[in-house]
């Protein structure tokens, strides 16, 4: 591993190096909250198992989680069902865009694997089925993990997805009409687009995912936050859907877990080591960070990092 100092260096190189890639992307725009974001914002971030955080740019100034909220949620869901979550939520990477809905038609409302919209949306079902008042029991997991106070769902993110949500909608009542989610729609959705409002920056975030890379125990407070089983089957999940349609390319380049949002974050999950996390709002074509995806790419190839 690499001196302090040198880690840190090398991470300010590698974002100056992806930075200007930023212009191949596009905003998100279709939650109009989101395009509102500066497009030349880009952060790196690692935490490492030992305590140690290195960054370089934005690394400390709020992103929109978006789907990176997923993991979180499923973490939640898993530690309160078992072997029937995985009756109700497939683990198969889908090969569809994140928000599709034909498979789900074909595949009698049971979603391909808990990171698409339609699995998330499922394990919101769970968590606001489960715990008393969901929404708050989310945030409080998230402050618990980043040992910080300031973690909050931005409002003005949250009511945009809200009102343009009609996709996330269908999906749910599709769900629904096959028995497939259990509480009522509209309380199902409001978790869902609260928890993807979720306001981070790239270091809570890397620290926030250190108990994935360390077998379920988060290092700083020696906490059990899942079991070993399920940190495996976390990352297994992250492996294969983590990048949508883009996880095999993502796979071959780099080879770690990892979990991209809308707002322009990928986190990624080095077993053993530590996260890395990287920020940039403009998307390819998959939803997936232009400038994230290569500054992880570049990052893992020089410290070595790859799985496999
Ligand atoms: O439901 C949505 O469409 C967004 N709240 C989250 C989608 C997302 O982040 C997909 N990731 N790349």
């Amino acid at each position: 591993m690499k001196h302090s100092a040198d880690l840190t260096s090398l991470l300010q190189q590698l974002l100056e190096q992806c930075r200007p890639l930023y212009s191949q992307g596009k905003v998100a725009n279709y939650i109009p909250a989101l395009a509102q974001v500066a497009p030349q914002h880009a952060a790196v971030a690692i935490a490492t198992l030992d305590g140690q955080v290195h960054s370089a740019g934005d690394a400390r100034l709020n992103f929109s989680l978006q789907s990176i909220s997923k993991i979180f949620g499923l973490v939640m869901a898993m530690n309160r069902l078992d072997d029937e979550l995985w009756q109700r939520v497939n683990m198969e990477p889908s090969g569809q865009p994140f928000n599709s809905i034909v498979q789900l038609e074909w595949e009698k409302g049971i979603p391909r694997n808990p990171v698409i919209n339609a699995g998330a949306i499922l394990v919101a079902d769970v968590l606001v089925s489960h715990y008393s008042a969901s929404k708050t029991a989310f945030l409080t997991f998230l402050r618990r993990l980043t040992g910080e106070q300031n973690i909050y769902a931005d409002q003005q993110v949250y009511l945009s997805e809200l009102e343009h949500g009609n996709r996330n909608a269908a999906l749910a009542y599709l769900m629904k009409s096959f028995g497939n989610i259990e509480a009522e729609v509209p309380l199902v959705l409001e978790h869902y687009f609260h928890q993807c409002a979720t306001a981070i920056n790239c270091e809570q975030l890397a620290q926030s995912l250190l108990f994935l890379a360390n077998r379920g125990v988060q290092p700083g407070s020696n906490e059990q936050i899942c079991s070993r089983r399920d940190a495996h089957r976390v990352n297994a999940i992250l492996s294969t859907s983590g990048m949508y349609d883009q996880s095999g390319e993502f796979a071959f380049k780099v080879g770690l877990p990892a979990k991209s949002g809308v707002g322009g974050a990928i986190v990624a999950i080095v077993p053993q080591f530590g996260v890395i996390t990287a920020w940039s709002p403009p998307l390819n074509r998959f939803g997936n960070s232009v400038v994230a995806m290569q500054l992880i790419s570049n990052l893992a190839d020089e410290l070595g990092l790859s799985l496999f």
